[in-house]
């Protein structure tokens, strides 16, 4: 099977987006052709700050790295260095019905929240279905949030099916629905937006800083706490199911004060991320090596890409003939 996955270089990225996307994602390199991009064309819609989205860029290329990637099983590239991705976007945005457009939820949050959208949001799910279409994939490992953006794939790669003849492959979404979303600090969901995440890779202060902050009630600490708290669902994602079972027991017989749940999630959370951070400061130290993986990796997803793209073209009528 073919998987394919992006994260937009946005912010830097949180344990949400590590156990949501970048955890899940990996898993699939072993065993599947696997293709990974850090989405720098989306981040244009929120990110005007170019030497920020290169830190980003280069971060999230990062993060893939110390997360596990192994450039010799799976693909990583840098969007904009495929450039048959913006090409096959106009193809695909002359299929698109501005009604599916306008049913998407990035761009009808904005304009609920009164904000005025660039084209750039509008048009960005036919830019993530290019991103998903050019290198034909039979599934894109993703989050629950992300389903919509994926059915518009399958929908849109089915209208220009339908008008020029079959060039893709229609991909499915996989999703694990028994990965919750990761709550944040103050008990939404953790968000680069919200200013409510634990980084994956921020120093230990601030690390602290945002584990000792995460809410929960008054419950004096000999009285029974609700399981269904942040701290305890944070808590749980570094736990084995036997050690939840009785963390859970304890939380609900009373005794267990949030203070000591907190010190053992920092504790569990710093452990975690510990050799991963030190897999990420060596990458960190070679940016060369970094930028040749990044080379490769385009170098593997235009070859797959290129080809594809004038199938299309040759459908369309586009070109010589
Ligand atoms: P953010 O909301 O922090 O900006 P993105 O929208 O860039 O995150 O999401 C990148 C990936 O991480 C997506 O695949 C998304 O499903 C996943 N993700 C983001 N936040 C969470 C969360 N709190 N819990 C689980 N997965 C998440
Ligand atoms: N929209 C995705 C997000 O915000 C990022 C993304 C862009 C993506 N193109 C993609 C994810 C293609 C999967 C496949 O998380």
């Amino acid at each position: 099977m073919r998987v394919l996955s992006g994260i937009q270089p946005s912010g830097a990225l949180h344990i949400g987006n590590y156990f949501g996307a970048l955890a899940p994602q990996l898993e699939l390199q072993a065993g599947h052709e696997a293709f990974y991009f850090i989405a720098d064309y989306h981040s244009m819609t929120s990110v005007r700050d170019p030497k920020l989205r290169r830190e980003l860029t280069l971060g999230v290329a990062l993060d893939y790295l110390a997360c596990g990637l192994d450039p010799t099983k799976a693909v990583l590239y840098r969007q904009s260095d495929f450039p048959e991705v913006t090409e096959l976007s106009w193809l695909l945005s002359t299929v698109t019905p501005m009604g599916l457009l306008e049913r998407a939820h990035a761009y009808k949050d904005k304009v609920a929240q009164g904000l005025s959208a660039d084209h750039g949001l509008f048009a960005y799910p036919v830019l993530q279905a290019a991103d998903i279409l050019i290198v034909n994939p039979d599934g894109v490992p993703v989050g629950q949030d992300q389903k919509q953006h994926i059915e518009m794939t399958r929908d849109i790669a089915q209208r220009f099916n339908h008008t020029y003849g079959e060039v893709f492959k229609i991909p499915d979404p996989l999703i694990r629905e028994e990965v919750a979303v990761v709550p944040g600090t103050d008990g939404r969901k953790m968000s680069k937006s919200y200013d409510n995440v634990i980084p994956m890779f921020a120093s230990k202060g601030k690390t602290k800083k945002a584990v000792m902050g995460v809410v929960t009630d008054s419950t004096p600490v000999e009285e029974p706490k609700k399981w269904d708290l942040p701290v305890f669902q944070l808590w749980s994602l570094f736990a084995s199911a036997s050690e939840r079972s009785e963390m859970r027991a304890r939380a609900e017989a009373g005794g267990l004060g949030y203070g000591d749940a907190k010190k053992d999630l920092l504790a569990r959370v710093l452990e975690h991320f510990e050799p991963l951070r030190a897999r990420r400061e060596d990458w960190a130290s070679r940016p060369d090596d970094v930028e040749d993986v990044l080379a490769a990796g385009v170098s593997r997803a235009r070859e797959v890409g290129g080809p594809l793209l004038e199938q299309a073209r040759q459908a369309a009528g586009l070109g010589r003939g």
